[in-house]
């Protein structure tokens, strides 16, 4: 079975059927979502929905374009939840320099405050980072003995870059990206990594694969980015999907059956 990493099923988009797929998973041959927040808001109701179904996990932490909501408040409701068995992993953290405005200082501030946060509870990372390769990985350099790991979600760099974070002890999370035709530098990567470096998710309800692009994404479609992804390492793809399987469970150590 496949579990999708990384998802935002507290979207306001899946108000009208999130029970339905929720319920839905396991015959999707979905074993579980973690569910994502990215500000105090829907970290809560990340939580709430881990709290109520067992198929579910929450990834709790600060967005890089929200930092600067990061304030006491914040901190403290991270700290008082992190305990949460069914909190897997600190995110959606790390670094975007792609809207016009952005503020490098504060959100290098927030990544590395939340780096540090994450290691008291010895817990691994998922991380965000757009236009911001190079700082990302100088950030994690910086604080490797704070890590425990994690996933790069969306990854979509090129093998080299893909190396470097390897090397830093995380995963790259593959999504719907890969099945995109312009998704060059995704492909080069997936066709060198090792299978344990592979982990598969949505971003639900962004970035949806082929053929569902530009519509509403879902966990189920990570049956699409997994065969996308065994047709790209010319594998079989159930002894890939066992594979993932087992990654998921060695980054999340909350992550059970
Ligand atoms: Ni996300």
């Amino acid at each position: 079975m496949i579990v999708d990493t990384h998802c935002h099923l507290n979207d306001d988009r899946f108000d009208e059927d999130r029970d339905l797929i929720v319920e839905n998973l396991e015959k999707d041959n979905i074993k579980s979502a973690f569910v994502v927040g990215t500000d105090l808001e829907t970290c809560k109701t990340a939580i709430e929905m881990a709290t109520k179904n067992k198929n579910l996990y929450a990834i709790i932490g600060l967005y890089p374009e929200y930092c600067e909501e990061y304030d006491e408040n914040f901190e403290n409701f991270l700290i008082e939840n992190l305990n949460n068995p069914k909190v897997v992993a600190v995110g959606e953290i790390g670094l975007d320099f792609h809207t016009e405005g952005y503020n490098q200082k504060l959100q290098e501030e927030v990544f590395e405050k939340q780096i540090k946060i994450a290691d008291k509870f010895k817990l691994p990372l998922s991380i965000h980072t757009r236009e911001a390769f190079d700082r990302t990985l100088a950030i994690l350099k910086e604080n490797k003995q704070y890590l425990h790991g994690g996933s790069i979600h969306c990854f979509s760099g090129s093998p080299e870059i893909a190396k470097e974070f390897i090397k830093l002890g995380f995963k790259l999370g593959f999504g719907g990206v890969c099945t995109f035709k312009n998704a060059k530098k995704a492909v080069d990567t997936l066709k060198v990594v090792e299978n344990r470096d592979i982990l598969i998710e949505t971003d639900a309800p962004y970035l949806a694969p082929t053929p569902h692009r530009g519509e509403r994404n879902e966990p189920k479609y990570t049956n699409l980015v997994l065969e996308k992804i065994a047709e790209i390492r010319a594998q079989d793809k159930q002894i890939l999907e066992d594979q993932i399987l087992q990654n998921t469970f060695d980054t999340f150590e909350r992550f059970k059956d």
